[in-house]
C-alpha cells in the first residue's frame, strides 16, 4: 500500500536556494507510481548547476540514487523491498531525490524503465555511481558509432578533456574496453586526486606533450566553454572526431554551429574550426542497455576492479542537514571526489518474499 501521508524530510531547491523541509507522501491519482527509500544519493555536478541556474532544459534534482521499493502500484510493477537504482531518463514527475523518501508518478512503463533492480551486495557507495557510469556507457558507445561512420578505429586513442567524475568514468570505460585513454584538465588537482585513489593507471594520466594530436576527443568539463572546447580542439586530428559529453546551451558555438541540439540530439556534424577541419558528435544520456552495461562493470566478480576503485572516489558522506548547507558551498568552489548523501529514513521497507521478484 502506498504510505500516503506519511511525513519525511527532503531537501527541495528553491532558485539558488535549499530548503530542508518536512513534506508528507501525497495522494496523486496517476496511473502508477512509487515511493523509494534512497539509501544513498550522488551529487552530480548537474545538480550544482540546477542550483547556479546554470543547467539548460533539464531537471532532475537528486537523480544519482540506490534506494528500496516501499511501495509501488499498481500491483506487481516492482516487490516493495526490492532494491534499484534510479534511471532518471524515462519521463516521470518526482520529488527530490535528497530526501528520506522519493515520490515518482507516471505512467507505468516509464516507472517500470526507471527502476533497475540491483545486486543486494553491491555497496551502497558504488551502486550510487551506477547512474554516471551508465551515462559514461553511453558516451563511449557514442564514440564508437561515430568512429565506425568516419572510418576511424575502434581501438584509435582518446584524449579526454576535463578530470572530473565524467571525465573519470569515460576513461575507466575506455580502457576497460581496451581503448588507450588519456585524461586531460585544466588544473592539476583532480589529475593528481585520480593518481593518488588509484582511479587511472599512471599512463592515463600523463601530461599531454605539446603539440600531440588525437583522432578522437571527448569534451567532458563541467560546461563546453569557449576555453574548454578551445583546448578540445586543439587536441584533435584533421579529420577527427570531437565527441561532446560536456553540458551546452543554446548558442554554444563552435565554427559558427549550434552545439546544443548537436548533443542533444546526438548528431555528428562536420566543422571547420581554428584552421582545420573535424567532425563534431553528441551524446546525450543513457538508456536501459547502458544501466546493464554499467552494472556489469560493477559486479564484484568484473576483472577492471572497478567497484573498489568507485568506492575509493568517494570524499564525503552527508546527512541531509550536512547537505543543505553543503552543496551551495560545492557549488560555488568546486570539490574533488564523489559526495554522498545519505538520508535516514522514517521507513524500513520489507525485504521481498521468496516468491517475490525484483527483475
Ligand atoms: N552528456 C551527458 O549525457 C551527460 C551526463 C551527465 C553529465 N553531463 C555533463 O558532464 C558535466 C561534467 O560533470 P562532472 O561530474 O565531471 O563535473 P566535475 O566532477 O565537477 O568536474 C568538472 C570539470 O569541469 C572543469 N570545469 C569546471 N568549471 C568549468 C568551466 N566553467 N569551464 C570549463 N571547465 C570547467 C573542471 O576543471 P578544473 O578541475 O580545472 O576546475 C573539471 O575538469 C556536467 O556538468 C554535465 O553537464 C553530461
Amino acid at each position: 500500500m502506498m504510505p500516503v501521508g506519511v511525513r519525511y524530510r527532503r531537501i527541495d531547491r528553491h532558485g539558488g536556494e535549499l530548503r530542508l523541509r518536512t513534506a508528507a507522501v501525497s495522494d496523486r491519482d496517476t496511473e502508477a507510481a512509487a515511493v523509494l527509500a534512497p539509501e544513498a544519493v550522488g551529487v552530480c555536478r548537474s545538480d550544482l548547476r540546477e542550483l547556479t541556474g546554470d543547467r539548460h532544459q533539464r531537471r532532475d534534482f537528486g537523480h544519482e540514487i540506490v534506494a528500496r521499493v516501499v511501495a509501488a502500484r499498481p500491483d506487481g510493477l516492482l516487490p516493495p523491498g526490492c532494491r534499484v537504482v534510479f534511471d532518471p531518463h524515462p519521463a516521470l514527475d518526482r520529488t527530490s531525490g535528497f530526501g528520506e523518501l522519493v515520490e515518482l508518478y507516471g505512467r507505468p512503463d516509464a516507472l517500470s524503465a526507471a527502476l533497475v533492480p540491483v545486486d543486494e551486495t553491491l555497496d551502497a557507495a558504488v551502486a550510487v555511481q551506477a547512474e554516471p557510469l551508465a551515462c559514461a556507457v553511453h558516451c563511449v558507445r557514442r564514440l564508437e558509432t561515430a568512429s565506425r561512420q568516419l572510418g576511424l578505429q575502434r581501438d584509435d586513442p582518446v584524449a579526454i578533456v576535463g578530470a572530473g567524475a565524467a571525465g573519470a568514468l569515460i576513461a575507466a570505460v575506455l580502457l576497460a574496453g581496451g581503448v588507450p585513454a588519456q585524461v586531460t584538465n585544466r588544473g592539476s588537482a583532480r589529475v593528481e586526486f585520480l593518481r593518488r585513489r588509484g582511479f587511472l593507471p599512471a599512463p592515463s594520466l600523463a601530461a599531454i606533450p605539446d603539440g600531440r594530436r588525437f583522432p578522437r576527443v571527448v569534451l567532458a568539463t563541467a560546461a563546453a566553454s569557449p576555453e574548454a572546447l578551445g583546448r578540445a580542439v586543439r587536441l584533435v586530428e584533421p579529420n577527427g572526431l570531437l565527441m561532446l559529453f560536456a553540458g551546452t546551451r543554446p548558442g554554444t558555438g563552435l565554427g559558427g554551429i549550434d552545439l546544443d541540439p548537436v548533443r542533444r540530439r546526438q548528431q555528428l556534424v562536420p566543422i571547420r574550426a581554428d584552421g582545420s577541419g573535424f567532425y563534431v558528435a553528441g551524446t546525450h544520456g543513457a538508456v536501459t542497455d547502458d544501466f546493464r552495461k554499467a552494472l556489469t562493470l560493477l559486479a564484484p566478480s568484473a576483472e577492471t576492479g572497478l567497484p573498489d576503485r568507485l568506492a575509493a572516489l568517494v570524499t564525503d558522506e552527508l546527512s541531509l542537514d550536512q547537505a543543505t548547507r553543503t552543496l551551495p558551498r560545492h557549488a560555488a568552489s568546486g570539490f574533488l571526489g564523489k559526495t554522498l548523501v545519505r538520508p535516514a529514513g522514517p521507513t524500513s521497507p520489507r525485504r521481498p518474499t521468496q516468491e517475490e521478484t525484483c527483475g
